[in-house]
């Protein structure tokens, strides 16, 4: 019995008015063991029934009878639905057993395709935490999304075009030279770039000056598009190993410019369909009728826009991969162009523009504010990465001495703790920054998660258990905080990917891991009459939070 199982049963019960998707959206999971495992509230029928909440809960309560329950009580105009435990244990470990880490997998992506466009930090910057976020959340949401059935097609559409290109361009001539970019690239680009952004606005002359170099990379000349493409590769040498070090890869990494000679193509779509209208010598398209902004499609001086590319890449996808689901993962400063991008495509008819969905994240804040790179206030993701390895090193030297591939396990555990930090938070919300936080391998994080399976895992290992002799016919009290957990896997898979929201997986293997230890410090497991059921359900733990971990984009050490 799960919240599907019983949203199907009330559903029936209450007629046809009443669909199981909104019975589903009702039911609750309890705070309070007393108060059931699955919860169903009354208040909002008692309009439609006449009736109060509570009476309509107890007729409610009278007519469910299911095999997997054992007991319902009208409460407060709740219903309040106590499963048969031995039956319910029996029934997901054995389920668990037999699918293994296919356990919490779905079917309903099967052949279909969602395409994310994910990380896609520009070049010649830092990569920011922004990008960080970015390229987290997209991973594990693509991980969901393969979980559920779906091809994934994980897109890095970097920032590799835009007036600030010309910008960097005439920095480059001014200030700097072939040996310093080679030395360290993105500190000296970054370096000239702020350089460049605050002498102009002394002097304006240096605006124009970089808006011919832009012009010029626009048509292609010889000398600025080198410049431009070695800016690009040395830039994407760094990002590589930020990517690595994160265990993410891309099926196309394909940047901005790649569109920059399909922007007339869009143009003059958008003109034959009479959509285009002259601006102030600008070119746009007006979205009145949604109350928004006109959004820009080509400027007063020719050049195109980030919206204009950002039209021509969606297209380009559509056409390559039929997708499903064209997702966008970036920050929700960028909602605006989000909402007019996919406004514009629909006022070109595109059915499938509305499968198109901004999946925004908060920004990392520093004291409040937004960091920026052009005040040169980003904080270098590759230090908090190095630094969260070594803090992990150091742990193991001083516990763990021993440790084979000590090297490894620190990176493991030192990524792991600063993804996990990301993801557990709700993907909406703004964060501030704290090292410290991000850092912490204790209480709410990824290493707590990540110790919990070795700890599984060790105790599997002096109960030498074996899973061919698994037992699934637990009758264990003390094990109900976890067996109801492990029974919920499924559903919170679903649950996240359907919101695009990891942060769901992170809060659930975290529960997982308390509802584990506390079962574990307060039971006697090897050497008790149950014990091969027992570490059956151990067993059963590991496999959940390892695939969790997984689902995440965390690696999970053996040992640490
Ligand atoms: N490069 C952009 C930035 O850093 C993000 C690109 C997001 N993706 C897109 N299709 N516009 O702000």
């Amino acid at each position: 019995m799960d919240k599907h199982i019983l949203s199907l049963q009330l559903a029936h019960i209450l007629g046809e008015s009443y669909s199981r998707e909104w019975v589903y959206e009702q039911i609750e999971i309890p705070k309070k063991d007393q108060l059931g495992d699955l919860a169903f509230p009354c208040f909002s029928l008692a309009k439609d029934f006449r009736k109060s909440p509570q009476s309509i809960a107890e007729e409610l309560a009278s007519r469910l009878d299911h095999p997997q329950v054992k007991r319902v009580e009208p409460l407060g105009g709740y219903v309040n639905v106590f499963l048969d435990q031995t039956f319910f244990a029996e029934h997901t470990l054995k389920q668990v057993l037999s699918e293994s880490e296919d356990y919490g997998s779905h079917h309903f992506g099967d052949g279909k395709t969602i395409v994310l466009d994910m990380s896609s930090p520009n070049i010649a910057k830092p990569f920011s935490m922004g990008h960080l976020r970015s390229t987290i959340i997209g991973q594990a949401v693509s991980n969901l999304a393969e979980k559920c059935g779906y091809e994934t097609v994980k897109i890095n559409y970097i920032g590799d075009y835009g007036t600030q290109f010309g910008k960097l361009v005439a920095a480059y001539y001014l200030w700097s030279d072939p040996e310093a970019i080679k030395k360290d690239p993105l500190t000296e680009l970054t370096k000239i770039y702020v350089r460049f952004h605050e002498a102009s606005q002394s002097d304006p002359s240096l605006i124009d000056q970089g808006r011919a170099y832009f012009k010029k990379l626009e048509n292609q000349d010889e000398e600025v598009t080198t410049l431009w493409r070695w800016f690009k590769d040395v830039s994407l040498v760094e990002f590589n190993r930020i990517y690595e070090l994160l265990g993410t890869s891309f099926d196309l990494t394909r940047g901005e410019a790649f569109y920059n000679d399909k922007m007339d193509a869009v143009v003059d779509l958008l003109d034959q369909k009479g959509l285009l209208e002259h601006s102030q010598g600008a070119q746009v398209v007006r979205l009145d009728d949604e109350d928004l902004p006109p959004c820009l499609i080509r400027k007063s001086d020719g050049t195109t826009t980030y919206a204009t590319r950002d039209l021509a890449a969606a297209i380009d996808r559509f056409e390559s991969y039929e997708f499903e689901e064209s997702l966008y993962v970036v920050g929700h400063e960028q909602t605006l162009h989000f909402q007019q991008v996919k406004h514009v495509l629909e006022k070109l008819k595109l059915s499938w523009a509305s499968d198109m969905h901004h999946v925004p994240f908060g920004m990392i804040l520093k004291d409040g504010k937004k960091m920026s790179t052009r005040q040169g206030k980003t904080v270098l993701l590759e230090q908090v990465l190095q630094e969260a390895m070594n803090r992990a090193l150091e742990n193991i030297e001083e516990k763990n001495p021993n440790l084979a591939d000590r090297e490894k396990v620190a990176r493991q555990v030192g990524v792991g703790a600063i993804i996990f930090h990301d993801l557990k938070q709700d993907r909406a919300k703004d964060i501030e920054f704290s090292l410290e936080d991000m850092l912490s391998f204790e209480g709410h994080t990824g290493p707590y998660v990540q110790y919990s399976y070795v700890r599984a895992r060790s105790l599997l290992e002096k109960g030498s258990f074996d899973p061919e002799k698994a037992s699934a016919t637990l009758k264990d009290e003390q094990a109900w905080g976890v067996v109801k957990r492990i029974g919920s896997f499924p559903q919170v898979v679903e649950d996240a990917f359907r919101s695009y929201d990891p942060s769901k997986v992170a809060k659930y293997v975290l529960d997982l891991s308390k509802a584990f230890n506390h079962y574990y410090a307060h039971t006697k497991i090897i050497g008790s009459e149950q014990a091969n059921e027992r570490l059956t359900l151990i067993y059963v733990i590991s496999l959940i939070l390892k695939e969790g971990l997984e689902l995440l984009g965390i690696e999970v050490p053996e040992e640490m």
